[in-house]
């Protein structure tokens, strides 16, 4: 809107304009790249959703042009909104590289070391933030929590041992679906995602609870154990469906469809339909629809998460991007935030030493004398 006030923001050194009211994370994302904090629990598209993980923490070194003074702690970035003049860091913050490591070992404090066997695997959230941010031990010597099975109905499968209990289900069941029948109950490290008395879900949208879950503690039951993800051919399909938007991928092998979800972004959200609502999809279009034959084929989906299934085929915003071009092109036209001169801080790469023509791998002998 052309009235609408901007502010000015500086994250991890890169500046941009955004409108006022939006949070640190929103206007990171705009940034795109790895200047976007990772959110286990903030979901756009939910109302009321983050400040539960603390993944997203971060500094901000300067509150605003009006009150330059740095915060006194990291804050959840979900849920702090710009000042105009605010600078935030992020990835250039060892304080919030060294937080976000101690957030992903707490995560795991509890969850199983289950991957090879989830089908979460390749998609999940949490498995992502620990290969970036964890530490390959553990100094947790105690028992893991334990919790009695609750059956939640023919469609979704509940591992409670996985949940990080990130509310973003319980939100999604509240306001997507007409009665809500799970939640969380119980406080502390008791607390768990149930059904109160064991009631099925049978609401029409409470599939999307599937998609919403970053980790493996909602999984689809008809897709249970069938295949991982990476072997899939994930493909755009639409279908003429009375009670949602029928945009969706299927995630194929050969001719037979595995499982459908709705489509992703770049930060593993629901997209946007044409409509500018999100595109939720209806169970029967997410259980029911097993078969080419029900679909009408879009074409491949390119993925758009740093996954084991985007291998080669990368095409977002999130995680590295391949370097075949000079540093703005790659990074969207932002500039270096730092730029050196390789010679003058390292003894070992001498200019006058031409490495393509020593044979074999270069080794100390071949720099010795070399200016
Ligand atoms: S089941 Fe999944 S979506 Fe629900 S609170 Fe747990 S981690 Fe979050
Ligand atoms: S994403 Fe901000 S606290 Fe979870």
């Amino acid at each position: 809107m052309a009235d609408q006030q901007l502010v000015k923001v500086t994250i991890d050194n890169i500046s941009i304009e955004v409108p006022a009211g939006t949070t640190i994370l929103n206007a990171a994302r705009k940034i795109g790249g790895e200047v976007a904090p990772p959110a286990m629990c903030y979901y756009s598209k939910l109302q009321g959703s983050g400040g539960k993980c603390r993944t997203c923490l971060v500094e901000v070194s300067k509150g605003s042009e009006k009150d330059p003074r740095p915060m006194p702690k990291l804050v959840a970035s979900c849920r702090t909104t710009v000042m105009d003049g605010m600078e935030v860091k992020n990835i250039t913050s060892p304080k919030v590289l060294d937080m976000r490591a101690g957030v992903v070992e707490f995560l795991l404090i509890n969850h199983p070391l289950d991957c090879p066997v989830c089908d979460q695997a390749g998609e999940c959230h949490l498995q992502d933030l620990s290969y970036e941010h964890g530490k390959e031990g553990t100094r947790y010597e105690f028992q893991r929590r334990i919790f009695k099975k609750h059956d939640i109905g023919p469609y979704i499968q509940l591992h409670m041992t996985r949940c990080i209990l990130c509310y973003r289900c319980v939100f999604t069941a509240d306001q997507l679906t007409q009665k809500r029948e799970h939640g969380v109950l119980d406080r502390g490290d008791h607390s768990e995602i149930a059904t109160f008395i064991e009631k099925s879900l049978d609401n029409d949208f409470i599939g999307n609870v599937i998609d919403v879950c970053p980790v493996g503690a909602l999984t689809d039951r008809t897709f249970r154990f069938k295949n991982r993800v990476w072997f899939l051919k994930p493909m755009d399909a639409h279908r003429d469906c009375p009670s949602c938007s029928g945009k969706v991928t299927l995630w194929n092998r050969g001719d037979e469809v595995y499982r459908v979800t709705a489509r992703k972004d770049e930060w593993g959200e629901v997209e946007d339909g044409p409509d500018g609502k999100p595109a939720w999809i209806c169970n029967t279009c997410r259980f029911d629809k097993k078969k080419t034959s029900d679909w009408v084929i879009e074409g491949p989906r390119m993925i758009n998460r740093h996954s084991v299934i985007s291998a080669n085929h990368y095409q977002g915003k999130v995680g590295m991007i391949k370097p075949t071009e000079i540093f703005e092109a790659v990074h969207e036209g932002r500039k270096p935030k730092l730029l050196m001169d390789i010679h003058k801080v390292s003894e070992v790469n001498k200019p006058n030493v031409e490495l393509s023509k020593i044979e074999g791998p270069a080794h100390a002998k071949d720099f010795r004398g070399a200016k």
